[in-house]
């Protein structure tokens, strides 16, 4: 378990740690590719356990809002979003790396967050123990930052028990630069 000065977000206390790293880039190898490969790399050399989701390579389709989910608490759409939710439920902690679109989510990774809708049936609106580090990766000379994308991870991720408890901004950064601020910020222990 990680030990923090102020300055650091809250402490995890959630053992043993089973991390979700999701790289929310539809574009495979780009920025946020490249940063989660090495954040990847550091998790699982300091002995964290790591289970990688790339928005690139799943297959989710759109929510159609139909609300047959309301019924029973399940999608009548199969597909790889079942394995995320599955992932995800069993991880005791979440690192999102994703691009920003206008603002947002790319709508790859939104057509993630709405297939957990039927968590919305069955969710308690409680205990969010559990922790998500959001990496939001942009090229700059957009004025409007990212809030859109810190709120649609925020809603959506509280669905399954998490709770957004550190967002770092990486915009116009090299992928180096990103790596460094995330373990000056004490991430790697966070979630050790
Ligand atoms: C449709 C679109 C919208 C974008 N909007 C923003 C934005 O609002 N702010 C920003 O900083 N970068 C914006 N970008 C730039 C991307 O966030 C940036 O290139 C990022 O590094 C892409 O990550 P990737 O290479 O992993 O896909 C946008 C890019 C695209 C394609």
């Amino acid at each position: 378990m990680g030990q923090h000065q102020n300055k650091q977000p809250e402490t995890s206390k959630l053992q043993p740690s089973y991390l979700a790293l999701v790289c929310g880039s539809p574009f495979a190898g780009g920025t946020c590719a490249q940063l989660s490969d090495q954040l990847q790399a550091a998790f699982e050399k300091s002995g964290t356990q790591v289970t990688r989701i790339d928005i690139s390579s799943v297959h989710i389709s759109p929510c159609i809002g139909c609300n047959r989910c309301a019924a029973d608490g399940t999608c009548f759409m199969h597909d790889d979003a079942d394995t995320v939710i599955d992932v995800l439920q069993h991880s005791s902690g979440l690192v999102i790396v994703s691009p920003v679109y206008f603002g947002g989510p790319p709508s790859q990774l939104k057509a993630m967050f709405d297939r957990f809708q039927p968590l919305f049936w069955s969710h308690k609106n409680g205990h969010l123990d559990k922790p998500c580090w959001l990496l939001a990766v942009g090229s700059g000379g957009d004025p409007y930052g990212h809030r859109a994308l810190d709120i649609c991870v925020a809603s959506a991720i509280s669905m399954l028990g998490y709770r957004l408890s550190h967002v770092q901004s990486c915009i116009h950064e090299t992928v180096e630069e990103s790596v460094q601020s995330f373990v000056h910020a004490g991430g790697l222990q966070f979630f050790n």
